[in-house]
């Protein structure tokens, strides 16, 4: 299959979230299976080897009736083995970030990533990759379906080609008005897909669920969830509509990232065997402790990394904090983001300097030493899509303290529910107190329980979420029903 993969960030060239972990390894893993993979994304100018990029062709993307077309390059660059086009359209990527500076959306972040999906398509015959398979990912693309059966109903280049969208996260919809369309003139003339909360705005997620002949959740719960008000964010009737064409394949996990065999950026790397865990964490946790400042004590340590969001539950743990830091713990987290909530962390580290330490800061090596340090990882997140995270924590042994909600539900085996095979601990009421108990429960454990502690470990380490297997069920997809009925195999 040829497979064109849409993604506004890629892991190793540029990220802000867990979008970038996929869109490096998902188009890797099917490229291993054979198929030729390429991704487009925008050349920003913080992408990594922005330097030595090529630049294959200079071109313009032209829309009547606009007077002017908009000029830009496809460079090229590699996500491993995938070539990637990296769109050069400086008025529009030149930037110091992704979508937004000092908690300030660009303000023509619609623009941006209409063009982006307009210039996706364009691109295609000039550097001439037919694609099977457009597969775009959340809010950044979906305008790409859209084109596909407007724009381009009738152009032969694309006449066997089908769309595939993925939600990562649903409550980024990329609403706009009108007047940030000006790239796409059939949503004007149409008035399509109205953004419900005001006629004058478009959503350009609705746009993709809409239009895409398939869709998919990150996770098999997620997409459950996205059938209600709660879970959906308000969009329950947009995927419903889609019930038939609606998928929920969980995320894999990068084991080349994130394995404590071989991991560069920790003490000391370590196995699943007894004697090796327990040295590994051992050394892990004081290079953690040393790293942030908090005093080089045994006592068991949680740890979390996140962007600082509602979303993440930052709001669930800032009110019990202070009263789960009465016992014998550590706590380090690592984040930017909401102002208030850093602050709220900031003073509550202050206060307890000797227990808790706050990194404001977005930092990878830091992320993986908390991973390895930790012997719990905390994510008590009010929605969560899928969560990687997690998936981390579990493979170096540091058990997942989480809530039930989305990917989380589907990766994670509660100590309460089942004993025996359990990974982590779960819980499920959306409240301060809620997450207290089952963090005092893991404490418990911890102290009373060791070799029952270990045992979950154990667990958890043997866990695999293979992207052979995600890349396989997302293979299953592009193939299902009438998806593809000639294409059998590359
Ligand atoms: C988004 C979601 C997260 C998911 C990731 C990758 O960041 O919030 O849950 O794991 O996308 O799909």
């Amino acid at each position: 299959l040829k497979v064109l993969f849409v993604s506004s960030e890629v892991e190793g060239l540029v990220k802000t979230g867990g979008l970038a972990d996929v869109a490096k390894s998902l188009p890797a893993a099917l490229k291993l299976m054979g198929h030729d993979v390429r991704i487009v994304m925008p050349f920003y100018k913080t992408v990594t080897g922005r330097e030595q990029a090529v630049s294959l062709l200079s071109t313009e993307l032209y829309v009547e009736p606009q007077p002017a077309a908009v000029g830009y390059q496809v460079m090229q660059l590699a996500s491993g083995d995938v070539p990637v086009y990296a769109l050069d359209a400086p008025q529009y990527f030149d930037r110091p970030e992704l979508y937004a500076e000092n908690n300030q959306a660009y303000p023509d972040n619609g623009e941006r990533f209409a063009f982006l999906s307009a210039a996706a398509l364009d691109m295609c015959e000039k550097v001439d990759f037919q694609p099977d398979i457009i597969h775009c990912n959340d809010w950044h693309t979906g305008l790409v379906p859209f084109l596909l059966k407007t724009r381009y109903a009738q152009s032969d280049f694309f006449a066997n080609t089908k769309s595939v969208i993925t939600v990562h996260n649903a409550v980024f919809k990329g609403i706009f008005n009108y007047d940030q369309y000006r790239l796409i003139p059939e949503l004007i003339q149409h008035r399509y897909i109205n953004a419900e909360i005001d006629p004058s705005h478009i959503s350009m997620l609705k746009a993709g669920v809409a239009y895409a002949d398939k869709v998919n959740a990150v996770s098999p719960n997620y997409a459950s969830e996205m059938l209600t008000h709660l879970g959906s964010h308000g969009m329950e009737a947009d995927f419903q509509n889609r019930i038939r064409d609606l998928y929920g394949i969980v995320n894999g996990c990068d084991y080349g990232d994130w394995n404590p065999e071989t991991d560069p950026y920790i003490k000391q790397k370590f196995k699943a065997n007894k004697v090796s865990l327990a040295r590994g964490k051992k050394a892990c946790k004081k290079d953690l402790q040393q790293q942030v400042g908090l005093p080089v004590v045994d006592l068991p340590v949680y740890g979390m990394v996140c962007r600082l969001t509602e979303q993440k539950g930052i709001h669930y743990l800032i009110p019990i904090l202070k009263d789960f830091l009465v016992n014998e713990v550590q706590v380090v987290i690592v984040g930017t983001g909401d102002p208030a909530l850093a602050s709220a962390l900031r003073q509550i580290s202050e206060a307890h300097a000797d227990k808790f330490a706050f990194v404001e800061a977005y930092s990878n090596p830091l992320a993986h030493c908390i991973t390895a340090g930790a012997d719990f990882f905390m994510m008590p997140s009010e929605f969560e899509p899928c969560g990687l995270n997690q998936m981390y924590s579990l493979a170096y042994g540091t058990l997942p303290v989480v809530r039930a909600v989305g990917g989380l539900i589907d990766t994670v085996i509660d100590y309460d529910d089942k004993p025996h095979v359990a990974t982590g601990f779960i819980f499920s009421d959306p409240t301060p107190e809620a997450l207290l108990i089952k963090l005092q429960r893991s404490l418990l454990l911890y102290s009373q329980k060791p070799q029952e502690f270990k045992r979950l470990q154990q667990n958890a380490m043997a866990c695999q979420f293979s992207w052979q297997e995600s890349a396989q069920q997302y293979l299953e997809m592009y193939l299902d029903g009438d998806m593809l009925p000639s294409v059998t195999s590359t």
